[in-house]
């Protein structure tokens, strides 16, 4: 259900290769980090229904099937890996709620400006910051990824990275993102009896502080959980494309 992409360094998860090998040798289906099932709460508080979705670096998982069977209508599944989208296209040939194309999530321009209602990214940007030139390819993604949400649109990133790691990319300002953030445990982790969690549920946020970072007195009960941003679209960015200003910044 989950694996660690920590591990940068042992493969190398920014490369297409890397992915079309990976896919032919294990076809079925796998789900990173969590199913739709522990993500549902958050995907129907934040992307309802009748969204426009854009799943960015799909892969082989579950998800979108998942959500169109919890009623969602329209869900574009991109990822880099052939491979993948060729599967994923002949398994899903009599769902007209998905499409599958093959797409470098850097390079989106095959859509227009404030396409989409809502983007959800498991494990797709931690997979560019793995790779060679992370910084530049996550600005790239992230560009695209705000210029095609419509005002009001939400970029859901579940991902194993921290505040520390990830809202550096996320909180600049050119996005104009608000940004909410969750925590939830590995699928299967049981709470140990002497665990002194200091949060209720998760189905509440976790305050940032002002430079972004977790509060100092907060005790994940789980220390290898994910971490659920949700990106909200503030207002309506007055220049496209973005990556050339963020990339100044
Ligand atoms: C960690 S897997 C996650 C797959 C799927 N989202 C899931 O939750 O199981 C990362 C995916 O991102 C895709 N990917 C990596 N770099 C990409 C890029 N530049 N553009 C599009 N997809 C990319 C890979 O092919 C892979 O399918």
């Amino acid at each position: 259900m989950y694996r660690d992409v920590s591990s940068c360094n042992t493969y190398n998860y920014g490369d297409a290769c890397y992915w079309d090998s990976r896919y032919l040798q294990e076809g079925g289906s796998f789900d990173w980090y969590q199913r739709y099932s522990a993500l549902r709460p958050f995907v129907r508080k934040y992307i309802p229904p009748s969204s426009r979705v854009l799943m960015v670096g799909c892969g082989n998982a579950v998800m979108s099937e998942d959500m169109v069977k919890d009623g969602y209508e329209d869900i574009t599944n991109v990822d880099i890996s052939s491979v993948a989208i060729d599967m994923m296209r002949r398994k899903y040939e009599c769902f007209p709620q998905l499409k599958y194309m093959e797409m470098d999530v850097r390079d989106m321009s095959f859509f227009t400006d404030e396409s989409f209602d809502g983007v959800i990214d498991k494990g797709t940007l931690d997979s560019l910051m793995c790779g060679a030139d992370a910084r530049i390819s996550a600005a790239q993604m992230l560009a695209e990824v705000c210029r095609l949400l419509k005002p009001g649109g939400t970029y859901m990133l579940i991902t194993y990275g921290d505040p520390k790691g990830r809202m550096p990319h996320l909180s600049r300002p050119v996005y104009n993102w608000k940004v909410t953030l969750y925590n939830i445990p590995r699928p299967g982790f049981q709470k140990p009896e002497s665990c002194s969690s200091s949060r209720k549920s998760h189905l509440d946020p976790i305050p940032l502080t002002e430079n972004g970072t977790l509060p100092a007195d907060l005790v994940l009960e789980d220390p290898d959980s994910h971490f659920i941003y949700i990106c909200t679209k503030i207002d309506d960015v007055d220049t496209y494309p973005l990556t050339a200003h963020v990339l100044q910044g």
